[in-house]
């Protein structure tokens, strides 16, 4: 196994943000910064290679090893459950999980509320811990159409600004968790790389302190 530090970031406004605590913290990599379409960049002398990918294939890179450490959101890490640790927040990327309507939706509890959204397990847990009956309907993307299309009565999703709900006629009804960036790990590489990622983590962590 490499002694390099393997790091996953989010393709995107979020990932270039986390790059640059990264690069503040002592782990730059200038190559990256090059405008380029390369996802693969590395920093030998300080031992780490970043990688570019999806947001939401983040936590499936570092549960697999493909990489030691990433940085995800935590909605991804309550939807898909990944076996990683959890190192730290990073007080960024800052949005909530809530449950959303047309501005005149009142629950009629006789029936089986009808829940589009990306994140079926959020949503069914969320339920489930209400005891609401639910039909879930998953969507990949613009989920605030579908209670305005009558496709659903509601729709879970992520509110950062509250923008896309006003400017489609919807409104929040509840909010079911905080979200914002975490720092994960590999379990493997925790335990093999763990004086290089206990000293990494503990760097971005006490940037990111709130
Ligand atoms: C997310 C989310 C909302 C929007 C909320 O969508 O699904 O649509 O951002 O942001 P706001 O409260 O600041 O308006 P995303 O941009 O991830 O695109 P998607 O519709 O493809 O999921």
């Amino acid at each position: 196994m490499s002694d390099m530090i393997n790091v996953a970031l989010p393709k995107g406004r979020l990932g270039e943000k986390v790059y640059d605590i990264f690069e503040k913290c002592g782990f730059e990599c200038p190559s990256i910064k090059e405008k380029n379409r390369k996802l693969i960049f590395e920093n030998e002398e300080k031992g780490v290679r970043y990688f570019w990918v999806k947001p939401s294939d983040v936590a499936i890179y570092v549960e697999r090893g493909a990489a030691d450490i990433g940085v995800a959101g935590k909605d991804i890490l309550l939807e898909y459950n990944p076996d990683v640790y959890e190192l730290a927040d990073l007080h960024m990327g800052k949005c909530r999980m809530a449950v959303a309507g047309k501005n005149d939706f009142r629950d009629d509890r006789t029936k089986t509320l009808k829940v589009a959204t990306k994140f079926p397990n959020i949503a069914r847990t969320y339920y489930n811990s209400i005891s609401r009956e639910i039909d879930i309907i998953k969507l990949n993307g613009s989920i605030e159409i579908a209670p305005i299309l009558g496709l659903s009565d509601v729709i879970v999703d992520i509110v950062e600004t509250g923008k896309t709900l006003i400017e489609n006629d919807l409104r929040p009804y509840e909010t079911i968790v905080p979200i914002s960036a975490r720092l994960i790990s590999n379990k493997v590489s925790f335990k093999f790389k763990n004086a290089q990622i206990t000293e990494l983590a503990k760097k971005i962590s006490e940037y990111c302190a709130e």
